[in-house]
């Protein structure tokens, strides 16, 4: 994030100006007073386009994300479209979901494509990678879709799952368990003409099936290979890499491969892979759209402990260090990028491969899942939601590095969009931070600086810091979309917003804030935490506007 001294930048400020503001979130129209923060947008300094696929997701053969989640069957009592659950592809069409990353995550590594295929009674049942996971919930039961895989929801049935919500397929390959040939034809499966070959034939007899071939651009190439997905060294990671993307049929897709990138900060890995990558030769960086790069928020030891389970926070009880160190985690995603991006560029000069970032989220232990069947399910709060904020405005200031994102994941898991259960269904904060962000989505992306105090709090007996605003900005025609995050749990901040190279015509606000930031929705009370349109009053001197505490807002500017 690009940032300034705050002494600097509040000095062209006009203090005390005579911009009121008036809305639910905002408070009464008031006296403004000086302002103790401030926001720049620089329309002239662009960075890159916005690509929409940054508002990408992902759903696992995990717990209950597609059984329970996605996929409820054709003869089910849950209001369904072929099968699929109707109230979550209604609302992923309201987020324009670009792009869906399936079967995983870890279970990718152990799937094969060809048990979802044909009719489904005939359909293998196989052991799941989650079988034994100590994640588990108490009560959760020994057996079913989520321990041993069903197969019920195969290929056709993502791709009808995707066609409902209006999302594009990122399909991941495993390359722990199967070989280049069954990619092959996968590829084969999903996108030769009709007619062409065996596989389409099977493809068209469906159930769920398809005449016509998908075309499905992205695919990945195994998952987390440094771990679940192989435990190869990057060299030996290059290496296969190269030997399933070696000779692949086209039918005329534009395909994408996406290389199974770094854990958080294992640089080692980027640099392996891109060494050896570049030691065989640098065309190769021709035939790689993206580089996958995982970060989950999940630490919240507060230094006492780093251990994978025993640092874990709840996903509704926590302190307010917790809270703040769960934006500090997520946080770190601005940095991953520059220095992942930095080695990426040591051997690929002209930067053609892109940035995936295709899993990140929060992570809490076990305890708030809706149900005990969903496993990694969690709750999910206005803490959520801030870190979703942060984290989507990263993914902006960066957008001539990141090509894609998918937050993990989908539903009924992690850093859920929904929960379901059942007939029961909500959306969590998460959700309408992606709603009010939508004007991001293919908009040019333009500086922004941000100055305001920043904020203090206690990690167990040491005094941490971190910033008080943050957030980014983008234009689209006359139109600016400015989004920021105030992470302070009590304190608004007052800032002046100047755009520099255009002049503000109009302002409407969208608002994210409850009184407690543990608020969350619930299937009884769905609607407890939703964003509130408030009126922003553009006059003669410049907008002030008060961000409230531990919220987040979008700011939508018609420029004259
Ligand atoms: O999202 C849950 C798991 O986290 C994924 O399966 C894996 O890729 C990652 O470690």
């Amino acid at each position: 994030m690009m940032t300034v001294k705050r002494r600097e930048f509040l000095r062209g400020a006009a203090a005390g100006s005579a911009a009121l503001l008036a809305g639910r979130v905002s408070g009464l129209a008031r006296p403004a007073r000086a302002a103790d923060s401030r926001v720049e947008v620089l329309v002239g300094e662009e960075i890159g386009t916005i690509n929409p696929d940054i508002y990408g997701h992902f759903a696992e053969h995990l717990g209950g994300v597609v059984y329970d989640g996605i996929w409820v069957g054709e003869n089910s009592k849950v209001p369904n479209t072929d099968g699929v659950r109707t109230a979550l592809v209604e609302a992923m069409k309201r987020i324009k979901a670009p792009v869906v990353r399936w079967p995983g995550g870890c279970f990718a590594d152990s799937y094969d494509w060809r048990d979802g295929t044909g009719p489904r009674e005939r359909r293998p049942r196989r052991t799941n990678f989650w079988v034994d996971a100590p994640e588990w919930p108490a009560g959760a039961p020994a057996d079913g879709p989520g321990r041993y895989e069903p197969n019920h929801f195969g290929i056709n049935e993502f791709m009808r799952f995707c066609r409902l919500s209006g999302a594009e397929a990122y399909l991941a390959a495993n390359l722990r368990g199967l070989g280049a040939q069954e990619f092959y034809e996968w590829i084969e499966y999903v996108n030769s003409p009709a007619g062409a070959t065996t596989w389409a034939d099977v493809r068209a007899a469906g159930p769920a099936g398809s005449r016509d071939p998908y075309k499905v651009r992205f695919w990945g190439v195994g998952n987390e290979s440094w771990g679940c997905g192989g435990n190869f060294t990057p060299e030996e990671y290059a290496a296969e890499y190269r030997r399933f993307t070696a000779a692949v049929p086209r039918y005329g897709v534009d395909l994408k491969f996406i290389a199974s990138g770094a854990n958080v900060d294992d640089f080692n890995w980027t640099r392996g892979f891109f060494s050896k990558t570049a030691e065989k030769g640098n065309f190769l960086f021709n035939g790689i759209y993206g580089w996958g790069l995982h970060h989950y928020a999940w630490n919240l030891g507060l230094g006492k402990t780093n251990d994978w389970f025993a640092a874990k926070g709840d996903g509704l009880k926590f302190s307010d260090a917790e809270y703040y160190e769960l934006l500090r985690e997520g946080d770190r995603m601005e940095s991953l990028i520059n220095q992942h991006w930095t080695i990426m560029g040591q051997y690929d000069r002209q930067h053609r491969v892109k940035l995936v970032v295709d899993e990140w989220g929060a992570w809490y232990r076990k305890g708030s899942e809706v149900h005990p069947t969903h496993l990694l399910g969690q709750q999910s709060t206005m803490r959520d939601a801030l870190l979703a904020s942060l984290t989507l405005d990263t993914f902006h200031r960066h957008a001539d590095k990141v090509a894609m994102a998918n937050v993990a994941q989908l539903v009924n898991s992690l850093h859920a969009l929904f929960l379901a259960h059942e007939d029961k269904f909500t959306l969590t904060p998460t959700y309408h931070v992606f709603e009010m962000f939508t004007p991001h989505m293919g908009a040019r992306a333009v500086r922004a600086l941000f100055s305001a105090p920043e904020v203090r709090y206690m990690r167990v007996d040491k005094p941490a810091e971190f910033w008080g605003l943050a957030g980014s900005a983008s234009v689209n025609g006359k139109q600016l979309t400015l989004t920021v995050t105030n992470p302070h749990l009590g304190e608004a901040r007052e800032a002046e917003v100047a755009v520099r190279g255009a002049r503000i015509e109009s302002a409407r606000a969208r608002v994210l804030a409850e009184t407690d930031v543990h608020a969350h929705n619930t299937f009884a009370n769905p609607r407890a935490v939703e964003p509130r349109d408030a009126q922003v009053k553009v006059g003669a001197g410049p907008l002030v506007y008060r961000f409230a505490p531990a919220s987040v807002t979008r700011l939508s500017i018609t420029l004259g």
